[in-house]
């Protein structure tokens, strides 16, 4: 059987780690792209991570590489590539450098990879998802974002400790951009099938909800930069679910076309992700007070995406 491939654009903190957690899961051969003088940075982590290989037993071909010819034929493109936060700032202050870097990245996938599903993870995270899906030219299917599954990771984990008990058993859902305005669904969140609301006084939840919306910030804060193990492991959690076709229900930045009240615009739902990347957003049902949220969290995504477009014409 052919394994797959899976190329990881951004050779940094957080492609670093989305490579060692694809090959340690055997996802597939791993290609870590960045830019070239930046490569001995990709060719050595790459090198690294295989000479791991015989302890962690795994097996997987990681490359280091500034040439986007050895990103032809991947299944799955992780692009990771830009500038990640400092302590102070928001992601959308990341905006002017980062549309560039994914615009030009995106180009480059799309002539490398035309039949690849790419996953963007670059920030500010919406805008990033709009700018390589008109970069790329690739169908709404194939172009999804990450941030769904850290920040519902980040809720549960919060909630977790909370509770005292197993993450394993803690379900929940997310809504909206990956923003401070996301909007974690504590209705939608149980415990091995108990609401929480069951488990947990209002005020906990709400704490709970308010820590998962900052989380970012909060690691940017403790250690200056931003965080790289969670996004990459739900970055890896989206790829894996594409390359075995697991059709898994997993929040993701997708194209909405009237789903949650939004039209035209890459925002963060429920979506199976299957081979086809995006197989369909499953609509559920909000309450008022959810949907204004989910509203007010668009809203902002619609904002970013109008300065990608002010800033690049040919991306409107
Ligand atoms: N092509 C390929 N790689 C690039 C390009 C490019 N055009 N431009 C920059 N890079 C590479 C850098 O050389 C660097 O190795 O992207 C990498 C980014 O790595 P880090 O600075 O460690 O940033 P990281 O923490 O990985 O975050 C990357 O992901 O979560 C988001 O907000 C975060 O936007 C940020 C991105």
């Amino acid at each position: 059987m052919r394994r797959a491939k899976i190329s990881v654009i951004g050779a940094g903190n957080v492609g670093a780690s989305c490579a060692l957690w694809a090959a340690s899961k055997e996802l597939g051969d791993v290609v870590l792209v960045d830019i070239p003088n930046s490569v001995g940075v990709a060719q050595g982590k790459a090198l690294d991570l295989f000479c791991a290989s015989p302890m962690e037993r795994f097996d997987a071909n990681i490359t280091g590489t500034c040439d986007y010819k050895d990103v032809e034929g991947s299944d799955v493109v992780i692009v990771t590539a830009g500038i990640p936060r400092k302590p102070g700032m928001s992601r959308d202050d990341l905006i002017a450098t980062n549309v560039k870097i994914v615009k030009s990245v995106s180009e480059q996938v799309a002539a490398a990879a035309p039949d690849a599903v790419m996953i963007i993870v670059s920030n500010p995270l919406d805008a990033m998802v709009y700018t390589a899906w008109k970069a790329s030219g690739f169908p709404t299917n194939r172009i999804v974002g990450q941030a769904g599954c850290l920040d519902v990771a980040r809720f549960r984990a919060f909630l977790a400790m909370e509770l005292d008990v197993s993450i394993e058993d803690i379900q929940a859902l997310l809504l909206g951009g990956h923003g401070d305005d996301m909007v974690p669904l504590p209705r939608y969140t149980s415990v091995h099938g108990i609401p929480v609301s069951q488990l947990l006084p209002e005020e906990t939840i709400n704490a709970c909800v308010d820590r998962a919306k900052a989380g970012g910030g909060e690691i940017v804060k403790l250690m200056g930069t931003s965080a790289y193990y969670a996004p990459a492991s739900g970055s890896v959690q989206m790829a894996e679910a594409i390359i075995k076709d697991k059709k898994r229900i997993l929040p993701c930045a997708a194209y909405c076309d009237g789903e949650f009240g939004i039209d035209g615009l890459f925002v963060g739902v429920p979506c199976v992700l299957g081979k086809n990347g995006v197989e369909r957003v499953v609509q559920i049902e909000l309450n008022e007070s959810e949907q204004a949220m989910m509203d007010e969290s668009a809203s902002h995504v619609a904002d970013l995406v109008n300065t990608v477009k002010t800033t690049f014409p040919e991306l409107a």
